[in-house]
């Protein structure tokens, strides 16, 4: 492989998900590596790379060197700058502590835990209209329903509202893939994101007038320190909630079930056990991060890894890579339900750390219990497709038969 000309986040390395060959090979012989730039936008500048879990956690915890403010994603021309920028993973402390505090207390374990028979029914009432039905996508037959209707609860939203926001958050998400996005970006931002912006608005009035306990009245109400959010910093709050909620337990449920499927044996073990089942969850969100990538910018000129950083580079957080760091785990690549392990799938620490891990976990956990107890016997049912994203590492179908 030619590392000085490698471009990690080149689409062609993408289609069938993260690009584990090339990970591997710069864990071994480049594990701070530079990119010349992203071929499918040339419009972007060159960022280095970072593939091993102690770099990564290195970058995680110092957010003086290594900012999220510029942007977090590492194209510049994707998702609109305005919208990724009044979202808090997209800035600094002090402004960025103080809106996540807002959050914090409704998504402790303690807190998440008195949903656990919601989620439950939420879960059950997907499954149970299975009834009959032999062959389905288990993306958007099962995850998407169940995983758009539990953060759909949460922001305050009516079910009817559920399928709309999932589309609209889908594309964004999704922005770079030509089947979700046939349009492109421009389409994106000309066509999908106006009335993505009108709807929230007309929430936002809403509950001005009408307030609740929901997470849209939160950010409505939030006071920090005597100041409030403008209508756009609410929206695009109630974005990162909606993307973060919905994507990221869709792509570990959907990734988690196929593993299941692949390795027969493993899901014997849940099967016999069920117990194992947060266990086989952690498994699954190493070997699957349902985020590709988060990046950040440094501040300053400095090193990694041997590396001169300079003041400005843009930093790119590999964590298929860093959760499969030889140093780290035997077998990386082998699914081991058995395993427990750590991970960093949800960051490695710092001040990004999820908001949503103890919710996420929960719902994990739901999904593969019911679905291991109802369809013990689930096989594939066709190729399973990828969302062509270096961002939202996710399964777009995934065709299953419930009873084998
Ligand atoms: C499998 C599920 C999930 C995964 C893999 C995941 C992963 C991540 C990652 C990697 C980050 C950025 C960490 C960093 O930059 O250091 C993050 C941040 C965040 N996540 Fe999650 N997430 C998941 C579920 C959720 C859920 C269910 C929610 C709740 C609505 C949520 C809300 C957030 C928020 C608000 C942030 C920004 C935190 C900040 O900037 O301080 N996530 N998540």
């Amino acid at each position: 492989m030619d590392l000085q000309a490698l471009r990690v986040a080149d689409n062609e390395l993408w289609a069938e998900g993260p690009p584990h060959e090339v990970f591997r090979e710069l864990r071994q012989r480049c594990p701070v590596h530079w990119s010349s730039g992203i071929s499918q936008t040339p419009e972007d500048a060159g960022f280095w790379s970072v593939t091993r879990a102690e770099d990564v956690h290195t970058v995680s915890r110092d957010w003086q060197t290594y900012s999220s403010a510029s942007n977090f994603l590492i194209t510049d021309h994707g998702v609109p700058m305005d919208l990724l920028k009044g979202m808090f993973i997209g800035m600094d402390p002090p402004m960025h502590d103080r809106i996540k505090a807002l959050f914090q207390r409704a998504f402790t374990p303690k807190a998440i835990a008195q949903h656990e028979a919601a989620i439950r029914e939420i879960t059950a009432g997907v499954m149970d209209g299975l009834e009959g039905r032999e062959e389905i996508d288990l993306v958007l037959d099962v995850a998407q329903p169940v995983v758009a209707r539990v953060i759909g609860s949460f922001m305050g939203l009516d079910p009817e509202d559920d399928k709309p926001w999932a589309d609209a958050i889908n594309k964004l998400l999704g922005f770079g893939d030509p089947v979700i996005n046939p349009g492109g970006i421009e389409q994106l931002v000309i066509e999908h994101l106006p009335p993505m912006l009108d709807k929230c608005m007309a929430l936002i009035s809403d509950r001005r007038a009408n307030p609740t306990d929901d997470m849209v009245s939160t950010l409505v109400f939030a006071d920090i320190d005597g100041d409030t959010l403008t209508d756009y910093e609410i929206f695009a709050g109630f974005v990162l909630l909606m993307a973060a909620g919905n994507d990221s337990t869709k792509a570990t449920y959907t990734s988690t079930m196929r593993a299941l499927m692949e390795n027969p044996e493993q899901r014997e073990l849940l099967v016999e056990d069920p117990s194992l089942v947060p266990g086989a969850v952690e498994e699954a969100l190493r070997m699957f991060p349902a985020f590709a990538h988060f990046r950040r910018t440094a501040t300053k000129d400095t090193e990694l890894g041997g590396c001169p950083i300079k003041a400005g580079d843009k930093i790119a957080l590999w964590y298929p890579s860093s959760n499969r760091d030889e140093e780290r785990y035997e077998d990386p690549d082998t699914f081991d339900v058995r395993r427990n392990p750590e991970h960093q799938a949800f960051g490695a620490g710092g001040r990004h750390f999820c908001l949503g891990t103890a919710l996420a976990r929960l719902e994990l956990k739901i999904l593969v219990e019911e679905t291991v107890r109802r369809f013990p016997r689930m096989s594939l049912a066709g190729e399973p497709t990828w969302v062509v994203s270096q961002f939202s590492s996710q399964l777009k179908h995934l065709p299953v038969r419930l009873h084998g």
